[in-house]
C-alpha cells in the first residue's frame, strides 16, 4: 500500500480520494447532487460533472436552503506563498462558476499572516507582496466587483481579529494539537491561525446582520480548519459553513511528486511566459513506453499521465474529444509529442488571455480589496 498524507500544510504521496473522504469524514459527491445542482442552475461545470469536486459537508443543504429562495454566500481563499499556480486555480474557476450559477456574494481571504508564520524563508514584505501578486490573479478571473470583496488578513485585521478571538477562545490546544499534529517545537502564531481562517465563514452574517449559510469551495487540504469551525459556529450563532472539496492537480513531475512554488518545473504558473509553459509540458511525465516502437505496440497509460489528468482536469472539456485522447493513447496511434503539443497549445492560449486580464486587473484592485 502507498502511504499519502493531506494536512493544510503538508500534501505526499499517491492520494486514494476514496480513502480521505473516509479519515476526514466527510461526504463524496453523487450523481443525485449533481443532478440537483443541473435542475437548478442548467449547468453543471466540468469540475463538478467529472468529480473533480469530490467530496462535500452539508452542500446538500445548502442547495435545500437555495430551493427554499433563500441566499448563501461563498468563501474561499488563498495563502501568498508565491505566485500562483494552475493547481491554485483550478477552486477559483469553480467559485467563479458557483458565484455566476448561484448568484452568490464572494469573500476571498489571502492569509498573509499564515504564510509568514509558516514559512521559514517568508518575511512579512514577501507574503504582502504574493497577497498583491495573488490578488491579481483572482480578479483576472472574472468575478463580479460588485459581489466579491477580497482581502489580506494582515491588512483587515482590525475588523476580524475581535471574531477571531470568539473562535480562540472556544477551541483548546488539545483540539488543535489533534487536528493539526501540532508538537511542542510548532510557533504559537500558526497555533492562532486557525481562528483568523474560521473568521471569513461569519463575515457575510456579521456584515448583513442576519444568519447566512455559507459554502467553501476549496482543495480537500483545507478540511481540518473547517472541522474547527464548524465545531465552534453555532455556539457563536451562525449556521456551519458548508464544504465542497476537490482534489489536487498533479504535479507535472509524476504521481508521486509534490506540485509546488520551491519546484519550477512541477508547475505552471500563471506569470509563465508561454516559452516557458510549453518547455515544462514537454518535459512532462507522461503514461507512455520509452520506446516510440514500443508504445505502438503496447499503447500508453492515461491513468497515470499528467498530460492527460491535465486536459481531463482543466483543459478538455468536450468529453467526446477527450475519450479520442484516450483511445488513441491506449491503442498506441498516437505518441506523447502530438498530446504534449495539443495540451500546450491549449495552456499558453489560456496564460495569454489570462495574463492580459491579469495586467488590466492592477487598476481595478480597488473595485476588490477591502481593508480596515
Ligand atoms: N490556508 C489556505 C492556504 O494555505 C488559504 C485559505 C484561507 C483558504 N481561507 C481559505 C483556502 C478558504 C480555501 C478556503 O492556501
Amino acid at each position: 500500500m502507498t502511504e499519502f498524507k493531506v494536512t493544510p500544510w503538508n500534501v505526499e504521496g499517491d492520494i486514494d480520494y476514496n480513502k480521505l473522504i473516509e479519515q476526514f469524514g466527510t461526504q463524496p459527491i453523487d450523481d443525485k447532487l449533481i443532478d440537483r445542482v443541473k435542475s437548478l442552475t442548467g449547468e453543471v461545470h466540468p469540475l463538478l460533472r467529472r468529480k473533480i469536486f469530490f467530496s462535500h459537508r452539508d452542500f446538500d443543504w445548502i442547495l435545500s436552503k437555495y430551493e427554499k429562495g433563500e441566499e448563501f454566500a461563498l468563501y474561499t481563499g488563498r495563502g501568498p506563498s508565491g505566485h500562483t499556480h494552475l493547481g491554485h486555480i483550478l477552486p477559483w474557476i469553480f467559485t467563479k462558476y458557483l458565484q455566476d450559477a448561484f448568484g452568490c456574494e464572494l469573500w476571498f481571504q489571502l492569509t498573509d499572516d499564515e504564510k509568514f508564520v509558516l514559512s521559514p524563508q517568508l518575511s512579512i514584505e514577501d507574503t504582502i507582496k504574493y497577497s498583491y501578486e495573488n490578488a491579481l490573479d483572482i480578479i483576472a478571473l472574472g468575478f463580479d466587483p460588485k459581489k466579491t470583496r477580497i482581502f489580506s488578513d494582515i491588512s483587515y485585521a482590525k475588523t476580524m481579529y475581535k471574531h477571531a478571538l470568539q473562535v480562540a477562545k472556544k477551541v483548546t490546544f488539545s483540539t488543535a494539537k489533534a487536528v493539526f499534529g501540532f508538537d511542542n517545537s510548532t510557533n504559537i502564531g500558526l497555533i492562532f491561525f486557525t481562528s483568523m481562517q474560521s473568521v471569513p465563514a461569519f463575515l457575510p452574517s456579521i456584515m448583513h446582520k442576519k444568519k447566512i449559510p455559507v459554502l467553501i469551495p476549496s482543495a480537500i487540504d483545507q478540511d481540518p480548519h473547517f472541522r474547527i469551525t464548524r465545531d465552534v459556529a453555532e455556539k457563536m450563532g451562525y449556521y456551519k459553513p458548508a464544504l465542497i472539496q476537490s482534489m489536487f492537480l498533479p504535479s507535472l513531475e509524476g504521481p508521486n511528486s509534490k506540485m509546488s512554488a520551491s519546484k519550477q518545473n512541477s508547475a505552471i504558473f500563471t506569470v509563465d511566459t508561454p516559452k516557458q509553459a510549453r518547455k515544462k509540458i514537454m518535459n512532462a511525465f507522461t503514461g507512455g513506453c520509452s520506446t516510440l516502437e514500443e508504445q505502438r505496440v503496447k499503447g500508453g497509460d492515461p491513468t497515470v499521465c499528467t498530460i492527460y489528468q491535465y486536459l481531463y482536469i482543466l483543459f478538455e472539456h468536450d468529453d467526446e474529444k477527450l475519450n479520442e485522447i484516450k483511445r488513441r493513447c491506449m491503442s498506441g496511434e498516437e505518441m506523447c509529442g502530438n498530446c504534449k503539443k495539443y495540451l500546450a497549445e491549449k495552456v499558453v492560449t489560456f496564460l495569454k488571455a489570462h495574463q492580459e486580464r491579469r495586467e488590466a486587473a492592477k487598476d481595478r484592485l480597488d473595485e476588490f480589496m477591502i481593508s480596515d
